[in-house]
């Protein structure tokens, strides 16, 4: 039933934020603490069953975010979020770290690292695809591509919801371009 799946995707939900604090009680925000946080999300991430697609609204265009938990205040968001097959997003800094796994489709995220005021330079590619997921630290500017024909469906852990969401700053070093989005910390 489908009420059923909700509820037992709801206490899965619960179950995995409980760890997430377990974890950053005990060691704080490392990249030890971000590598367990994202070995448990790819974990919940696989039990699809919890996660159907029916009970999410796929996106008009592009992306779109499902709240699965949203804590209060300036606690965690955990969402289940849609990517269509070609949204891209250029180089990026959430200014709060992120845990990311898929429920099924791809997700290439490219990982740069800042080479001057306006120039970003590759470190990194990592593949979001079921039993893969990546995770990232505060300042950490990463790249994302949907590949492939089907959509990325995958669940993302933010330090903060995306309603309390710092400055995201955009880098688009082909024409030395470095954007900030407003922050979102003190309207919220
Ligand atoms: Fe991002």
């Amino acid at each position: 039933m489908a009420s059923d799946i909700a509820e037992r995707r709801a206490q899965a939900c619960e179950k995995f934020m409980t760890r997430v604090h377990k974890i950053t009680a005990k060691e704080g925000i490392t990249p030890s603490a971000l590598h367990a946080i994202k070995k448990r999300l790819v974990a919940l991430a696989e039990k699809t069953d919890l996660f159907p697609l029916g009970d999410f609204e796929m996106p008009v265009a592009q992306g779109r975010n499902h709240p699965l938990l949203v804590e209060e205040g300036d606690g965690h968001g955990l969402y289940l979020t849609i990517g269509l097959p070609g949204k891209e997003a250029a180089p990026h800094d959430h200014g709060v770290w992120c845990v990311n796994a898929a429920v099924s489709g791809q997700e290439r995220h490219t990982m740069y690292r800042r080479a001057s005021d306006d120039q970003v330079t590759q470190v990194g590619e990592v593949m979001v695809a079921p039993g893969n997921g990546m995770a990232m630290a505060d300042h950490d500017i990463h790249a994302t591509a949907v590949v492939g024909s089907e959509p990325a469906i995958g669940l993302a852990l933010y330090g903060y919801a995306l309603t309390r969401f710092p400055s995201v700053v955009w880098f688009h070093p082909e024409f030395s371009s470095v954007r900030a989005t407003a922050s979102r910390r003190l309207t919220a």
